[in-house]
């Protein structure tokens, strides 16, 4: 979870944004952000004073939608206080529970005066216009402006860029989403239902965002996407132009130091991507290629239409174009039907590909999906002791990914002060957090830094003796 942090103006509104779930949420929140600045809303840290919260959920596993209910029981709360000094607070939800639930919130909590979801964004400022227009109502009579709809116009020529102060505020690293939404139909998923069909924002669009968040200071950019590599923008003549091609056309941008994409599906890897990684320096040797599970079985199950071998294979042709390729996963264990023999083949790969670092779930069933209604569900107790197992192997995977680090020098992108005085922090091209001793004048640049030792999730290093004198 994280929140939106910028320094508020005098005599502003003050907006609150709560985000959950992943990175396209941490986007779409500052999306949000820019899209209310014009209309007088400054981003607060403090929720405490916000005259606006919007809470962007995340759906994707387990009990996401009770835990909205139960955080607006506190904004509740929050609004009573706040009303009883003389204050109003307005709350929003957005996100993927709000596509997913939509009017059933404004129903089960009248608080809420805005529900919308991912497509609906631009349209915040008309919406809030018109649920301040509801506020005078008496409570019975008062309903929530909500939109879910997935409108045929492209949300991203409506939302304004955003702010340079805003963006250099931000920091040196920067999202941008380049595709929405999921045709796989992976059989555990709502995401192809909650965000809706795959659709690829045109090339010249991306491009200028890209040049504008360089403009700005960005030295780095993460591309996002429910499933970033089958984007297929298309280009000023009509043409689909892949994901390798927009990397091809994003290094060409002076100043845009590091290149990143995430999630990938094993089946979108294709020959000019992985070409992509053999000629661009700046595409960072770490890949996020989620596989889920190692047994070719439950990967049918899964509907994710490919072999744990042809994972295994299509590893290798990326390693071949880029040796120094650094993996990280996705797992989820405890898929209806899967045996112990299952669980023992997704060690298996995970031993094979010796990951940098991965993620690894419960399986959960979410409703509307063909997984809810498979009847061989897992027990709680299997699936628990699955993923402790599961993740002990990764954990040993990473320290040892990080201890092999030691006594090599690597390029740091220096990105802010570090916790302790004295100290700077930043990122490997592995994307691990390095902190070092140094000045904060190096800040803004990647530094080359001998690495010296490791802590629990990060490097710990220093610069080259000639440097540091
Ligand atoms: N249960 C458990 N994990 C899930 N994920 C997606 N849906 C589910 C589910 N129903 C995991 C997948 C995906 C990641 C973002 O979340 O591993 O890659
Ligand atoms: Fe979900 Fe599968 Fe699409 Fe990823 S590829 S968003 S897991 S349906």
């Amino acid at each position: 979870m994280t929140e939106t942090a910028a320094p508020p103006r005098a005599n502003s509104k003050k907006l609150f944004i709560r985000t959950y779930g992943c990175q396209m949420n941490v986007y779409d929140s500052d999306r949000m952000t820019d899209a209310l600045l014009p209309h007088g809303y400054e981003p607060t840290t403090e929720i405490g004073e916000a005259d606006l919260v919007l809470l962007n959920t995340c759906h994707i596993r387990e009990k996401a939608s009770e835990k909205v209910f139960s955080e607006l029981g506190r904004l509740k709360e929050l609004q009573a206080e706040r009303r009883s000094q003389g204050h109003d607070v307005m709350i929003g939800v957005a996100g993927c529970v709000a596509q997913a639930e939509g009017e059933e919130i404004a129903r089960r909590a009248p608080v809420v005066d805005l529900v919308f979801g991912p497509q609906a964004y631009h349209k915040l400022p008309q919406m809030l216009e018109q649920a301040q227009g509801r506020r005078h109502l008496p409570d019975a009579l008062k309903r929530a402006v909500v939109d879910t709809d997935f409108p045929e116009e492209d949300k991203f020529t409506k939302l304004p860029a955003a702010r340079k102060d805003v963006t250099i505020a931000r920091g040196l690293t920067a999202f941008l989403t380049v595709q929405e939404g999921c045709d796989k139909f992976c059989s555990f998923c709502v995401v192809p239902y909650t965000r809706g069909a795959e659709t690829s924002r045109p090339l010249e669009q991306v491009l200028a965002e890209a040049r504008n968040l360089v403009a700005a200071g960005v030295k780095e950019l993460t591309l996002l996407g429910q499933n970033v590599n089958a984007y297929h923008g298309l280009d000023g003549n009509g043409r689909s132009v892949g994901l390798g091609e927009l990397a091809y056309r994003l290094a060409e941008i002076e100043g845009l130091e590091r290149l990143r994409y995430t999630t990938s599906h094993p089946r979108d890897m294709d020959d000019a991507l992985i070409a992509a990684h053999r000629d661009l320096p700046l595409l960072m040797p770490y890949l996020h290629l989620p596989v889920q599970s190692g047994s070719d079985r439950i990967l049918k199950a899964m509907n994710r239409r490919h072999t744990a071998d042809e994972y295994l294979r299509l590893i290798e042709r990326i390693k071949d174009a880029r040796p120094d390729m650094a993996l990280s996963g996705d797992f989820i264990v405890g898929f209806p039907g899967e045996t112990d023999q299952d669980f023992e083949d997704t060690l298996a790969v995970i031993r094979e590909v010796g990951y940098a670092s991965a993620y690894s779930f419960k399986y959960s069933p979410r409703p509307g999906t063909p997984g809810a209604s498979l009847t061989e569900q897992v027990p709680e107790e299997v699936k628990n002791e699955r993923l402790q197992r599961l993740q002990a192997l990764v954990v040993q995977q990473t320290q040892a990914f990080n201890a092999s680090m030691v006594g090599r020098t690597l390029p740091v992108l220096i990105e802010r002060v570090g916790r302790q005085a004295g100290q700077v922090g930043g990122r490997s091209p592995y994307l691990q957090a390095v902190h070092l001793e140094g000045s904060p004048d190096l800040i803004g640049a990647i530094h080359q830094v001998e690495i010296i030792g490791t802590s629990t999730n990060s490097l710990v290093g220093r610069l080259p003796v000639a440097q540091a004198a």
